[in-house]
């Protein structure tokens, strides 16, 4: 693999390489794709506007690297095994060359319906090949595409079709869940009724289910491919040109659409995958999150195929039929790398290593975790009854916002340490500050995360609103960009990340900003006021812990809590759903009336030490009830 670091001193000297001449560190990874037209400058930035431009006036088209450039050597190899929910139905291998007939075809479809460059496509889809095949589509004829995970509800659906005024959806039928069928194509349309910008909705055939079909708007998957050419001439992109928009929550109101654009990305996306996972030619690489997020963009779709790599793809659960599934599938197709989130390995850790043990896992060379700090007993868990003590276990952090893996070990390269994401890649300059913004240098130091140095495949902007972009990550600490995470670099210079400071909560991997839950909360017709905070899960990572003030006069407490519930998984999905919601007659509130969370955090964690002084408060009465209300005196 081209630009792959070989060992230690390698590592050193380009990551050295890369703070003391980034322009001609990135150029020389660049030079190893193909361009339609070179670029002028490498690299252009202002974090104060932010702009942020890298291989400035290039024109390319990302899927040219991918097909046009690897398909002389990689024709018949493997792109992509996709592995169904149902273990008895048959796996589909597809090749690279057959990939780019059906990119082709699918782009071709797309363009027949409507859709030209610069036009938004919502993709809701469940994991299959042909959810991949259209993001490419997508890249390919230069359509900006918003992969919505297919579990957010109808609301949360439209919100991003409004948001980005999206002309068209993908969609299926329905999808497998283990051993559920949900709809999806209702949901599609229960959305657009929201919308009035989806000219046409595409829909794949995939559990058969009973769906309505609108004439003028909705056509099958098969019948858009009817009579399209297996050729497709890329549309030429500039580098800046938008490649995707991806909805991720923050500490403030709606989801917000992140935006990446097409060189950067395509550069660091390979670059990272190919370093971090040292994936080499035969091996069979897989990644078990779904395309709706960030993950499933950088490393199952785009860095691997970047890589020329071969990707698998799974459409179910860790735990169906059974729970030693994951293991199953890595001995059925001797997987060589294998990357999943701390919540799965929990979830499992809990079913015991009998279901391990069944399975050969000798393939395994590499295996990592994504999405949430993984805690130390998961962390040796997971190395010893998976990696079986001899792989080394890349603990990847990074952002939606980052686009791709920024602190990790290199597999086997750089040393792993425990719960320690450890090391950033080399282009990466992360550095820790006070509440202040200054800078704490050395070792045994914690503060706040931020990175001071552009690196290709960061956030752009946030769709439509850019002021929204500079106020969330470039105005907390002025001239960096600000992450979000709390983070301590220990005695040996190891980063260790601590969670996010703001009010964003981690839910099994996903980010779920409180303000949206709580807005979701207080449409219930008897809420008066609401409060999100999260609380540490022991397989989630972290729970959803709401406070509800209701004019309960006609309900009880018991139906108030779960008509909540199900209001926030019928709002926004069912990941969102508070574990716990407790009805109280009051929040406690500084005099200028803002919601003390942290005296909410510690009730929802059960820790009433340190509780702070809360004679300041406005109603510090309302503490001793909302403890006693909890259950904890
Ligand atoms: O808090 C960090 C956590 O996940 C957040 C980013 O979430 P999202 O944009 O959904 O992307 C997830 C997949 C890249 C971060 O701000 N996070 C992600 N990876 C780690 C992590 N926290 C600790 N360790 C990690 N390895």
């Amino acid at each position: 693999m081209d630009h792959q670091i070989k060992n230690l001193l390698e590592y050193t000297n380009d990551y050295n390489k890369s703070i003391i001449k980034p322009d001609q560190f990135w150029e020389n990874i660049a030079n190893s794709f193909h361009w339609r037209k070179r670029w002028e400058k490498t690299l252009n930035w202002n974090f104060d506007t932010p702009k942020i431009e890298w291989f400035k006036n290039a024109k390319l088209n990302l899927t040219e690297n991918i097909f046009e450039r690897l398909l002389s050597t990689h024709r018949n190899k493997t792109a992509i095994i996709w592995e169904p929910n149902d273990p008895e139905m048959s796996p589909i291998h597809i090749s690279y060359g057959e990939l780019y007939k059906q990119t082709c075809k699918f782009a071709n479809a797309m363009k027949a319906q409507g859709i030209h460059k610069g036009d938004r496509v919502i993709i809701y889809m469940p994991m299959v090949p042909e959810a991949t095949v259209a993001m490419l589509a997508c890249a390919r004829i230069g359509a900006i595409h918003s992969v919505v995970f297919a579990g957010f509800s109808a609301s949360a659906l439209a919100d991003r079709i409004n948001d980005c005024q999206a002309k068209m959806v993908l969609t299926s039928d329905g999808n497998f869940r283990g051993n559920k069928k949900i709809p999806v194509k209702s949901v599609v349309d229960e959305a657009i009724t929201k919308t009035d910008t989806v000219e046409k909705v595409i829909v794949l055939k995939r559990t058969g289910e009973n769906v309505k079909m609108h004439t003028e708007r909705d056509l099958w998957w098969k019948e858009a491919l009817e009579g399209q050419s297996e050729e497709n001439i890329a549309e030429e992109m500039d580098s800046e040109d938008l490649l995707f928009i991806l909805y991720t929550s923050g500490s403030t109101g709606k989801p917000k659409g992140v935006v990446h654009t097409n060189a950067g990305y395509m550069i660091y996306t390979y670059y990272s995958f190919v370093n971090v996972f040292q994936y080499k030619e035969d091996d069979i690489y897989w990644c078990t999150a779904d395309i709706g997020w960030i993950t499933g963009h950088s490393y199952i779709v785009y860095g691997p195929l970047l890589a020329g790599a071969t990707t698998l793809m799974f459409e179910g659960i860790p735990t169906y039929p059974h729970p030693g599934r994951f293991w199953e599938i890595i001995e059925k197709y001797k997987v060589n790398q294998f990357y999943t989130a701390p919540t799965a390995i929990r979830a499992l850790q809990v079913h015991g290593t009998d279901h391990v043990e069944k399975f050969d896992l000798s393939s395994l060379k590499v295996i990592g975790s994504v999405g949430e700090p993984i805690n130390e007993e998961a962390w040796h868990w997971y190395h010893e009854h998976i990696g079986k003590g001899r792989c080394p276990l890349v603990d990847t952090w990074w952002q939606t916002e980052t686009g791709g893996i920024m602190i990790s070990p290199l597999a086997g390269i750089t040393p792993n340490k425990p719960a320690h994401a450890s090391l950033p890649l080399p282009g990466v300059q992360p550095v820790i500050v006070d509440t202040d913004g200054k800078e704490l240098i050395g070792n045994n130091v914690e503060g706040n995360l931020c990175i001071k140095f552009p690196w290709p495949s960061m956030i752009r902007t946030t769709y439509g609103d850019h002021k929204r972009c500079k106020e969330t990550y470039f105005s907390t600490y002025k001239g960096m960009y600000f992450t979000g995470d709390g983070v301590k670099r220990d005695h040996d210079g190891y980063l260790r990340i601590l969670g996010r400071v703001d009010d964003v909560i981690n839910v099994s991997g996903h980010r779920m900003g409180t303000a949206e839950v709580e807005n979701a909360i207080d449409e219930h017709s008897d809420v008066i006021e609401s409060a999100v905070v999260g609380f540490p899960h022991e397989i989630k990572g972290q729970g959803i812990y709401a406070f509800a003030i209701c004019d309960n006069s006609k309900k009880s407490n018991e139906i108030l809590q779960e008509e909540i519930k199900q209001l926030v998984r019928k709002i926004i999905g069912p990941i969102a759903k508070p574990e716990q919601v407790q009805i109280v007659s009051g929040l406690p509130k500084t005099r200028s009336g803002k919601i003390m969370r942290r005296i909410l955090r510690k009730v929802a964690s059960k820790d009433l030490s340190n509780l702070g002084d809360i004679s300041t408060l406005l109603n510090p009465e309302i503490v001793e009830q909302i403890i006693k209300g909890a259950g904890l005196k």
